[in-house]
C-alpha cells in the first residue's frame, strides 16, 4: 500500500527520506511528507498532495539544519481523500510526536472519539492521526510533562507509552514514531503489514521495503507480526509488543533496487498475484462480523433498512471488474435478490429503466473509467441509488456514487487486474453476505458458515499459489499455441471470460470465454486437434454437465486442462489437472481465478512479452 522511510544517524537526514521516498514511488501514491528533529529538538514538517519531486523542491527551499532523525511516507489514500491534511506525518495535538503508518486501524472511530472526548483536537480525516493523540494521551498517563521527567527517563518513557499505545490499537500496520523531546530514538512496529530495519554504521533504516536504503545497506532484519524495534545512531534493540527483548537474525539481500521493488518477483503482475490473500484480508477487516448488522451503515452509510427496501440490484462496470459483477449477480441471485449485470458501454437505455427501488453497484479499480462514470451518471439521473466498490480513494467515481465500499487492495501497478479482481470478488461477497443477512435470506447458522467459508479464503489462495512451479510447467507446454478456449458454468463462468481475457491482454493470442453449455450451439465448430480448452470444474451442482461438455470438446480433438479439486477431478476427465483445496461452490471464483492468472502469466513470459505493460493498453481508460 503506502511507503515508510525512516532514518536516524549522519547529518543527510532529509536527503536520505526523499531519495528513499522516491525508491517507493513505484508503489503508487498520491500524496507525501517528511518530519525531522533539527539541531534545537524542534519539529520540521513538509507535506504535499501530490509528487515526491514537489516535496523535494518544497524542503530544498528551506532547508532543516542539523536533522539527524526523521521519517518519511508516501500515502495512498484509505480514509479520506488524498490532499496535504492528510498527507502523512501526523502530528499530536502539541506537534511534538510525529507518526507514519502502512495499513488499516480498524477501531479508528472508537478511539477518536475517546481522545476528542479528552479534548483532543484532530486535523486530519485519517485513521493514522489517532495514533499520535493517543500516544500523547500515554504520555500524560505516565505523566510526562515539561521537565517533570528526567532527561535519561524519556527514552524508557517514550518505549513504554509506545507499548501501551500498540495495546490499544486494532487493524493492520506498520508504523514508525518519533518524540522531539526523545531525538535519538525512532519507534516502529509491525502488525500485519511489512516492515524491515536497515543496519548501517553509525546510521540505521527503517522502510516497508527494503528498496528504500537498499543504496545504503543491505544487513537487513525483517519485523514479524508483534514485533517492534528501537533505533538508534549506534544500534537497534527489538522487542514483543508484551516488551519482552528478543534477538532477531540479520539477513543480507542480494537484490539490486529493480528487483526490490517488485519484492524479488519478475514482474508486478506476478507479485500482484501473489498478494491476492493479503487483499483478501484486507477487504474484508473489520466489516464481516455480524452480517447485517450495524457494520455497513457504520462505515458507509448503508442501513440494513436501505439493504431491505431495494427490489433488486444492478451492476455495471467494464472489462475485470465486469467479471467480478457477473459473479455477483450470480451470488445475490442465489439469495434470491433479482439481480442483473451489463458492461457499462452498453448501458445507456437500460438506465432509463431504473428507479429509487434499485441499488447500482458500480465497480471500478481506478475510479476513473469514463463508461463506468458516464453509466453511474446515467443510474443517478433515473433516481437509482449507487454504491461504488473501488480501489482508489478520492477517485471520481468515490465522489459521485452515494454509497462507496473501499476494497483497500494497494495500488495495483501491472496494467493487467489481478489482486484488484480479488478484492472486487471479496467486496462482492461481502455486500452480498450482509443485505442476505439483513433481508432474513441469510438465517444465523447459515450466516456463520457463510462468513466463515469467506475467513476461509486467504488460507486456500496461499495454498494454491504455493502451486505455481507445477501451474508455470502447464502453461509453457502451450506456449505457441494460438487459441484459447475457456469453459465453465454458473458462478465461475465469469472466471473462464477472465482467464481468457488474462491471456488475451498480456500474450496477444486469440482466446474466448464460454459458457459450457453454449459450446455446442455454435462455437464447438472452431476446436481442432491440440486446441488448449482450460475447464473451470470446482466440485458442485454443474460439475456433471461440466464433466459431458468437456467429453464433447475432447471427442473433437481438444487438449483439456482441467481446474478441479480432489472431489470434482474424479468426475472430470482431461489430460492435465490443476487440483485446487476444495470448497464450498458458492466461493470458488476467488480461486479457481489465481491458476488462470498464473497460466496467463506463464504463457506470456514464455513469449516474452512486456507483461506489467501490454501493448494498446491503459491502466485507466478514461475515455468512452
Ligand atoms: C483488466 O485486466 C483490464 N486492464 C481492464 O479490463 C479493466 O478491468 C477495465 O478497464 C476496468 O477498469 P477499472 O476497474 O479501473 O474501472
Amino acid at each position: 500500500m503506502c511507503g515508510i522511510t525512516g532514518y536516524i544517524g549522519g547529518n543527510k537526514t532529509t536527503d536520505i527520506l526523499i531519495d528513499g521516498l522516491k525508491r517507493l514511488e513505484y508503489r503508487g501514491y498520491d500524496s507525501c511528507g517528511i518530519a525531522v528533529i533539527d539541531a534545537r529538538n524542534s519539529l520540521y514538517l513538509r507535506r504535499v498532495s501530490g509528487r515526491v519531486g514537489a516535496l523535494d523542491k518544497l524542503v530544498a527551499a528551506e532547508p532543516v539544519k542539523g536533522a539527524r532523525i526523521g521519517i518519511g511516507h508516501t500515502r495512498w489514500a484509505t480514509h479520506g481523500v488524498p490532499s496535504e491534511d492528510n498527507a502523512h506525518p501526523h502530528t499530536d495535538c502539541a506537534s511534538q510526536l510525529v507518526v507514519v503508518h502502512n495499513g488499516i486501524i480498524e477501531n479508528y472511530l472508537e478511539l477518536k472519539e475517546q481522545l476528542l472526548f479528552a479534548g483532543h483536537k484532530f486535523k486530519s480525516e485519517t485513521d493514522t492521526e489517532v495514533i499520535a493523540h493517543l500516544l500523547e494521551e500515554k504520555l500524560k498517563t505516565l505523566h510526562v510533562q515539561e521537565k517533570a521527567v528526567r532527561s535519561d527517563m524519556l527514552e524508557p518513557v517514550f518505549f513504554e507509552a509506545f507499548r501501551r499505545m500498540l495495546a490499544d490499537i486494532k487493524g493492520s500496520f506498520a508504523l514508525s514514531v518519533i518524540w522531539a523531546r526523545c531525538p535519538h530514538m525512532l519507534l516502529a512496529a509491525r502488525m500485519y503489514s511489512p516492515l524491515v530495519v536497515g543496519l548501517g554504521k553509525g546510521e540505521n533504516f527503517i522502510a516497508s521495503d527494503v528498496s528504500a536504503f537498499l543504496k545504503h545497506t543491505k544487513r537487513v532484519v525483517f519485523l514479524n507480526d508483534g514485533e517492534m524495534a528501537a533505533v538508534k545512531e549506534d544500534g537497534v534493540d527489538f522487542y514483543t509488543f508484551q516488551g519482552k527483548k528478543i534477538s532477531k537474525d540479520c539477513v543480507t539481500i542480494q537484490w539490486d533496487s529493480t528487483m526490490a521493488e517488485k519484492g524479488g518477483y519478475k514482474h508486478f503482475m506476478l507479485k500482484e498475484i501473489h498478494e491476492q490473500a493479503e487483499a483478501v484480508e484486507n477487504t474484508l477487516r473489520g466489516r464481516l462480523l455480524p452480517l447485517g448488522g450495524d457494520i455497513l451503515r457504520r462505515e458507509i452509510g448503508l442501513s440494513a433498512d436501505a439493504m431491505r427496501s431495494f427490489s433488486g440490484v444492478q451492476f455495471i462496470a467494464c472489462g475485470t471488474a465486469y467479471h467480478a459483477c457477473l459473479v455477483g449477480r450470480v451470488l445475490f441471485e442465489n439469495f434470491g435478490v433479482p439481480a442483473s449485470a451489463d458492461i457499462a458501454s452498453e448501458f445507456t437505455d437500460r438506465a432509463g429503466l431504473l428507479s429509487d427501488k434499485t441499488l447500482v453497484v458500480a465497480i471500478s479499480q481506478s475510479g476513473e473509467t469514463a463508461d463506468t462514470l458516464f453509466a453511474v451518471r446515467e443510474a443517478r439521473a433515473s433516481g437509482a441509488k449507487v454504491l461504488a466498490i473501488t480501489n482508489t480513494v478520492g477517485s471520481t467515481l468515490t465522489r459521485e456514487a452515494d454509497y462507496v465500499l473501499h476494497t483497500h487492495c494497494g495500488p495495483e501497478i501491472g496494467v493487467a487486474s489481478t489482486k484488484a479482481f480479488m478484492g472486487q470478488l471479496a467486496a462482492i461477497y461481502l455486500l452480498a453476505g450482509h443485505f442476505a443477512a439483513a433481508r432474513r435470506l441469510l438465517l444465523e447458522t447459515d450466516a456463520r458458515s457463510y462468513a466463515e467459508n469467506l475467513l476461509k479464503m486467504p488460507r486456500l489462495i496461499e495454498e494454491i499459489l504455493e502451486q505455481e512451479k507445477e501451474i508455470a510447467k502447464v502453461a509453457q507446454g502451450f506456449a505457441s499455441s494460438e487459441h484459447f478456449l475457456f469453459i465453465s458454468r454458473h458462478i465461475n463462468y465469469p472466471i473462464a471470460l477472465e482467464g481468457a481475457l488474462k491471456i488475451k491482454e498480456i500474450s496477444y493470442v486469440h482466446a474466448e470465454g464460454y459458457p459450457a453449455g453454449e459450446m455446442k450451439h455454435g462455437p464447438i465448430a472452431i476446436i481442432y486437434a491440440g486446441m488448449p480448452l482450460l475447464a473451470v470444474a470446482p466440485s458442485g451442482r454443474a460439475l456433471e454437465l461440466m464433466a459431458g461438455n468437456v467429453e464433447e470438446a475432447k471427442a473433437r480433438g481438444a487438449e483439456v486442462v482441467a481446474i478441479v479439486d480432489s472431489a470434482s477431478k474424479k468426475v472430470i476427465k482431461a489430460s492435465r489437472y490443476i487440483t485446487l483445496p476444495l470448497a464450498d461452490e458458492l466461493f470458488t471464483p476467488m480461486l479457481t481465478v489465481i491458476p488462470l492468472q498464473i497460466f496467463a502469466y506463464h504463457v506470456a513470459l514464455a513469449k516474452k512479452c512486456d507483461i506489467d505493460k501490454p501493448r494498446n493498453l491503459a491502466k485507466s481508460v478514461t475515455v468512452r
